[in-house]
């Protein structure tokens, strides 16, 4: 082996920061057994140093219940799956023919007790329940207590808060009246029933809520209603859970669709929360990944921060987004019938198009470390489905990237992918051997946190 002097110093200046491995929004996550992290629609939980991951198994690809898995984790990216939390019962209500989508739990002090709310629901989302659970532990196994409609309504998306008052006042936050009207209630004291309303959003049509209270301020975290499809995620904040509530406002770019994901939790953290979104794939549901941002209140109301690769540093309670460096897709070689396309959305002005189906494009003297590193490629697709792209490093194999489709116009997002990067100059081939269309290539950025 060679070290130049440049990278072995370089090389001591990574190491004297020790961070915990990077958030990648959109990558394939997996468990410290290799398997690919199945836990949608997720719950969180912090006990002492330990989050607990609740969320649904979906590998078999379909929106029926086959479990409400369980990871653990001391540092937010590391995960190990414990016992699923939850399992089917034949004949009831939370068989392998029913809905069991996004699964919350809180700890009840008072029963030294878990309890698991989660969506409760036939196939065609008709019984419209809310479903409750308890256990001993976080991971369970849970005991089924049964199925509702919390006062009487219609529940789909659900969530739940906890307070900070000292009886730890807990509430169900829940689309009602055929997604309408959003209602937040009071749970009992033992967190098994509901049994008062508090607030309610009339003809809101809000779904997939979070909540998280920052200095004596309630911010309320959903969705609009557009099935398995992205939408623009909104807040909205009041100074008691009965409102009034602040009338909606985004939390990102409202064209980027939340960056393709729908809300599922945010996690208070100390000076930010992290939104925790999915990105839904309904056609291939085990392969929906998960969108981790910070959710910063620098501008005074929540803001998701946007990053391709980042970093939580739990002890100090804060986040460093990485810096990477950024190579423009139409400086590189255009081949075939690629061609450069000019917009002002794209970075610099200008993309590349007309990839794949016989147009590739070459981006030569990336500088690389000599190991694994992220990329992430920003691009945009127009169509009303997903496209994807081969990536081809130095000549070797491809590997093809998902391509999200981003909405009208030309807007940009970025999806990461891990590529063995060679110290020095590599040359990477985008669009090359397939027959589909790639998206327009914007830029791409080059990461070296790993
Ligand atoms: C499931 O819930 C429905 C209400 O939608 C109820 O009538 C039924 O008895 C429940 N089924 C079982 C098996 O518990
Ligand atoms: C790649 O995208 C095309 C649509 O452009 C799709 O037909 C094909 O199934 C995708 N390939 C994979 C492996 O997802």
């Amino acid at each position: 082996m060679n070290f130049s002097l440049v990278s072995l110093l370089g090389f001591v200046a990574l190491s004297t920061v020790t961070y915990a491995a990077v958030i990648v929004p959109g990558a394939t996550w997996t468990d410290t057994s290799g398997n690919v992290i199945q836990a949608h629609g997720g719950g969180f939980l912090k006990i002492g140093s330990t989050y607990y991951w609740h969320g649904e198994d979906k590998a078999h690809n379909s929106g029926l219940f086959r479990a409400v898995s369980c990871y653990t984790s001391t540092d937010l990216t590391t995960w190990t799956r414990q016992n699923d939390a939850l399992t089917p019962i034949s004949g009831t209500n939370i068989s392998t023919s029913s809905i069991v989508e996004r699964p919350k739990v809180l700890f009840n002090k008072a029963n030294s007790e878990y309890v698991l709310w989660f969506h409760s629901d036939t196939s065609n989302y008709g019984a419209a329940q809310v479903g409750v659970a308890t256990a001993k532990t976080p991971c369970g196994p849970y005991s089924y207590r049964g199925s509702f409609r919390p006062l009487g309504a219609e529940s789909r998306d659900m969530g739940l808060f906890q307070d900070d008052d000292a009886a730890q006042t807990a509430y169900l936050l829940y689309a009602s009246d055929n997604n309408q009207n959003f209602k937040i209630s009071k749970l009992d004291a033992n967190y098994y029933n509901v049994v008062s309303q508090t607030s309610v959003l009339s003809g809101s049509t809000l779904e997939a809520p979070g909540i998280v209270k920052r200095n004596g301020v309630y911010y309320l975290f959903a969705s609009h209603t557009s099935g398995w499809d992205p939408n623009p995620n909104k807040f909205f904040s009041a100074s008691s859970l009965a409102g009034p509530w602040s009338s909606q406002a985004d939390i990102a770019p409202s064209a980027t669709r939340t960056y393709f994901s729908q809300n599922a939790f945010d996690l208070p953290i100390n000076n930010f929360a992290i939104y925790m979104g999915d990105r839904w794939r309904p056609s291939l549901l085990g392969s929906s990944r998960y969108i981790w941002y910070p959710l910063s209140w620098s501008s005074g109301v929540p803001q998701i921060v946007h990053a391709d690769v980042w970093i939580v540093n739990l002890a100090a309670g804060t986040y460093t987004v990485a810096t990477g460096t950024t190579y423009e897709a139409e400086s590189g070689i255009i081949s075939g019938s690629a061609t450069t396309l000019s917009d002002s959305s794209f970075s610099g002005g200008k993309a590349v198009g007309y990839l794949g189906n016989g147009g590739s494009v070459t981006i030569n003297n990336v500088q690389g470390n000599g190991g694994a590193q992220w990329v992430a490629l920003y691009y945009a697709n127009g169509d009303s489905t997903w496209r994807n792209t081969t990536v081809s490093v130095n000549g070797a194999a491809s590997v093809l990237v998902d391509q999200p489709n981003t909405g009208g116009g030309h807007v940009i997002l970025s999806v990461p992918v891990k590529l063995n990067l060679r110290s020095g100059a590599n040359s990477i081939t985008f669009g090359a051997g397939q027959s589909n269309y790639a998206a327009d290539l914007d830029k791409i950025i080059v990461y070296t946190a790993t």
